[in-house]
């Protein structure tokens, strides 16, 4: 069970809710009861302040790819920290870190950002700057982060506001389009002038739901036919595939956003716009002097020492270990993916796995295609929440019990797949029982 020796994080909890609402600082890390307060982590484990050890499949929402308290990132920030961290002034690093990253994605020029959520952002509002124009497209199911600008159609139902607090004028210049459905795209956009389309190569909150290839490259042809700026969401996908999912599906979008990773897997201040000189050189002050005629970027905390160091050295790390750590980890993410598969299959259970490299999403669905609206529609969420509290009585922790993504580094091993699936089967056995 998971409230056995958990009385640590249960006191923390009965204190946090005095002063943080709901207790927590973002909704989606409450667990009912009470959260586990984590005190350590290293590789693929977890500690919580009572000492009990769990098994990590949400690995800092999917930023740590090498592990938690990957060493040789961590000993270079223990002598960069004396150095200092944040100067606020010009540092070597954020030079290294914008060739590492430019290269990476095969794009010219690149900004950080302090989140994923700022990057996407300023990608809209250079859309905008280039084309003059305001509406942009995104997907049903898609998360781009907070900003008032994307904030739509990101939880099912998707009809509904996806807050409070949003005006009508900034929604209505989002139009939701259908992930996976070329045709549905373009019968959306036939009478819109949109700015931009941002889609995330493979939704990560939507589950771990990757795009069609053919999908990817339709959107790409309808952005050039319309004028459009085609963007890339590549927050989660950026380093989990090798140069990003823009590599992977080979097509290339105009820009790409990124965060997470990109500061060194643990490090705030983590983001970056990436892309094509022509848009990017909007922002530069050099090109245009004035800046009512330029795109306003900027920030406190942007290109920090610390961070940029970080995300240096882990796309340095990513790129000189490329042979070994993606083929680990798409050959272990293909394991997982079987495994579970053949365990749902085995016993019956109508479910959806999903997924590509090191990205995995299970869904007790009735539905068949890689559509979020479908897969959520016909949903059994009853028997995900049941399947994610018997995952965490049994120390091992994803989120959420509603969308499952999971995330597996190269801390993870064959044996940890192997204890989720016999944990897996125990459920299933469980609920056959009743
Ligand atoms: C695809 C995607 N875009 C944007 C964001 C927002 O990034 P951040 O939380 O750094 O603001 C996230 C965060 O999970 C994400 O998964």
């Amino acid at each position: 069970m998971y409230e056995k020796n958990t009385e640590g994080s249960r006191e923390l909890f009965e204190e946090a809710k005095k002063y943080l609402p709901g207790g927590v600082t973002y909704h989606i890390r409450y667990i009912e009861p009470y959260p586990f307060y984590v005190k350590k982590a290293k590789g693929s484990r977890i500690w919580d302040v009572d000492g009990n050890e769990y098994t990590d499949y949400w690995m800092a929402h999917g930023a740590a790819i090498l592990g938690h308290g990957y060493e040789p990132i961590i000993n270079a920030i223990k002598e960069q920290l004396d150095y200092g961290i944040h100067f606020g002034w010009c540092n070597e690093w954020e030079i290294k870190w914008a060739k590492a990253v430019t290269d990476w994605f095969g794009l010219d020029k690149v900004r950080p950002s302090n989140s994923g959520t700022e990057a996407n952002m300023y990608a809209i509002r250079l859309a905008r700057a280039y084309t003059g124009r305001r509406k942009i497209g995104k997907f049903a199911g898609g998360w781009h982060g907070g900003y008032d600008g994307l904030h739509k159609a990101v939880s099912y139902p998707y009809d509904k506001p996806s807050s409070l607090g949003l005006t009508k004028c900034v929604q209505d210049d989002i139009i939701v389009l259908p992930f996976n459905d070329l045709e549905g795209v373009y019968q959306k956009i036939k009478n819109e002038e949109l700015a931009a389309i941002i889609v995330e190569p493979v939704l990560g909150a939507g589950g771990a739901i990757p795009a069609q290839k053919e999908f990817l490259k339709g959107l790409r042809e309808i952005c050039d036919e319309k004028g459009i700026v085609l963007i890339f969401d590549e927050v989660i996908t950026g380093f989990r595939f090798y140069r990003g999912a823009t590599n992977y599906y080979g097509v290339k979008p105009d820009l790409i956003t990124t965060g997470k990773a990109v500061g060194g897997q643990y490090f705030p201040g983590a983001g970056a716009i990436v892309g094509i000189s022509d848009i990017m050189d909007l922002i530069d002050h050099l090109k245009r002097k004035n800046f009512w005629e330029r795109v306003f970027h900027g920030g406190t905390y942007t290109g920090n020492a610390l961070t940029m160091r970080a995300g240096y050295l882990l796309i340095r790390e990513l790129m000189n270990k490329k042979d070994e750590i993606f083929p680990y980890l798409s050959n272990l993410g293909d394991y997982f993916r079987m495994s579970l598969k053949e365990t749902f299959e085995d016993k019956n259970i109508k479910a959806l796995v999903s997924g590509i490299g090191s990205m995995i999403g299970i869904h007790f669905t009735e539905a068949s295609t890689l559509n979020p609206v479908e897969i959520t529609e016909k949903s059994n969420i009853e028997l995900m929440k049941r399947y994610h509290k018997h995952m965490l009585d049994n120390r091992i922790v994803y989120l959420s019990p509603y969308s499952p993504h999971l995330f597996i580094s190269i801390a993870h091993n064959k044996e940890d797949i192997d204890r989720f699936v016999d944990v897996t089967r125990d459920f299933i056995e469980k609920i056959g029982n009743k």
